[in-house]
């Protein structure tokens, strides 16, 4: 097991200054940064053996399908899915939602049909599904939640009826870092044959996925946020649904015949990658998943809950602080403000002190007009960030109440 030390000393960038100060990253939830094994095996698709993936019958393209479709299979272990097939490459979470939202809506969706979200989505997990609505005359229907930020499973239980065509849910609520209970949810879904997307983007990372485990049928993430590059991301669907699915977008590499008169598509997963499709990200994004693998997420998993504990202890302290979404269940991210004081004007202020946050609603609109606010500070902390870190957070914070009192 790799020390802090030596995990730190694996990502450059947490090594740099801002402002001449040590730089403190409590933005993970936003992107990650990218250990230097990541950085390299990009290098080393642009170094040494870029070339087109599945279209070249020279040295190179085979090179490069060959470490495209290992990242593939890298996916399928790291998620535990049953084929690599499964695993489609996408540019990212909200790619896969919105492919998947046309798809399924012209596959399955006609008017009066009725989706499920929970209040805890990112705007990526309700605008694809509202478009779609639009489009086919279906009904969106969102899952309340307690005031804590937990959703109210009784009131989900209700909505679920026969014309409930999908229930898509986030894994991880980005703005409150609540763990949503999605085994209980996807268990209810099935027992009435309704299949369920589960939005990973804040999951993915925290170690805690296993699509056979969790039997969700549709998994989605983004390459970013788990010390991938950007740019790459998963749509992961059960086979079933996958061969069922229309593509959602047409160009090569996803035909079989093509002529005037009609097209045949490939088989999985190539009908759903038209065009050249991001194969260095996709490369950079199976390292990080080895990456993650080599440091444990089981390790993980423990350091960062390690974190969450003293700081949720450390900022609880902080007289006028509101910490939203306080739940036995969460990762660590921390949202709060800080009484009669704008989140912006306080985040501007940490800035300034090399401490990175993120202020505003984190694109979770609806669950922000819940609790009656505008937006929250939001630290969100991974296994590489520290207790020292946590406490120049909370001396800044301090700074920030004297500067406004
Ligand atoms: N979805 C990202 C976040 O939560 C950008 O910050």
């Amino acid at each position: 097991m790799k020390s802090i030390e030596e995990i730190r000393a694996d990502f450059p960038l947490l090594n740099k200054k801002v402002y001449n100060k040590d730089l403190v990253y409590f933005d993970n939830g936003a992107t990650t940064q990218k250990p230097q094994c990541v950085i390299d095996a990009v290098n080393d698709v642009y170094l040494n053996y870029n070339s087109n993936i599945h279209r070249g019958v020279h040295r190179l393209s085979d090179l490069s399908s060959e470490a495209y479709e290992n990242a593939r299979k890298t996916v399928s272990s790291f998620i535990n899915s049953a084929k690599h097939q499964e695993v489609i490459f996408t540019p990212g979470t909200t790619s896969s939602i919105n492919a998947l939202a046309f798809s399924f809506g012209e596959r399955y969706i006609k008017s009066g049909d009725e989706i499920i979200v929970s209040y805890l989505e990112h705007h990526a997990n309700i605008v694809p599904w509202q478009m779609m609505c639009e489009r086919k005359g279906a009904v969106l229907k969102v899952i309340p939640v307690f005031d804590n930020g937990e959703i109210i499973l009784e009131e989900y239980y209700k909505l679920l009826n026969s014309r409930t065509k999908l229930v898509s849910v986030t894994q991880v609520s980005n703005a409150l870092g609540i763990i949503l209970p999605v085994k209980q949810i996807i268990d209810a879904a099935h027992s009435a044959d309704i299949p369920v997307l589960i939005d990973g983007a804040q999951g993915i990372q925290h170690g805690i996925v296993d699509v056979r485990k969790m039997n969700c049928d549709f998994y989605v993430f983004s390459g970013h946020k788990i010390y991938g590059p950007t740019g790459i991301g998963v749509l992961y669907g059960r086979e079933k649904f996958l061969d069922e699915l229309p593509p959602y977008q047409g160009g090569g590499d996803m035909v079989d015949k093509v002529t005037f008169e009609k097209t045949t598509y490939n088989e999985l997963p190539f009908k759903f990658e038209a065009g050249t499709t991001n194969y260095a990200g996709a490369i950079g994004m199976g390292r990080a998943l080895e990456y993650v693998t080599e440091i444990g997420r089981e390790n993980i998993l423990q350091m960062e809950h390690s974190l969450l504990q003293y700081a949720m202890e450390k900022l609880s302290a902080i007289n006028d602080i509101i910490i939203y979404g306080k739940s036995d269940q969460k990762v660590s991210i921390i949202s709060f403000l800080l009484k009669d004081i704008h989140q912006y004007d306080a985040g501007m202020i940490l800035d300034k002190m090399g401490i990175a946050v993120r202020t505003g609603t984190h694109c979770a609109q609806p669950i922000m007009e819940r609790f009656g606010i505008d937006g929250t500070i939001r630290a969100s902390m991974c296994f590489y960030n520290t207790h020292e870190e946590v406490d120049k957070l909370v001396e800044g914070l301090l700074k920030v109440v004297e500067m406004f009192s």
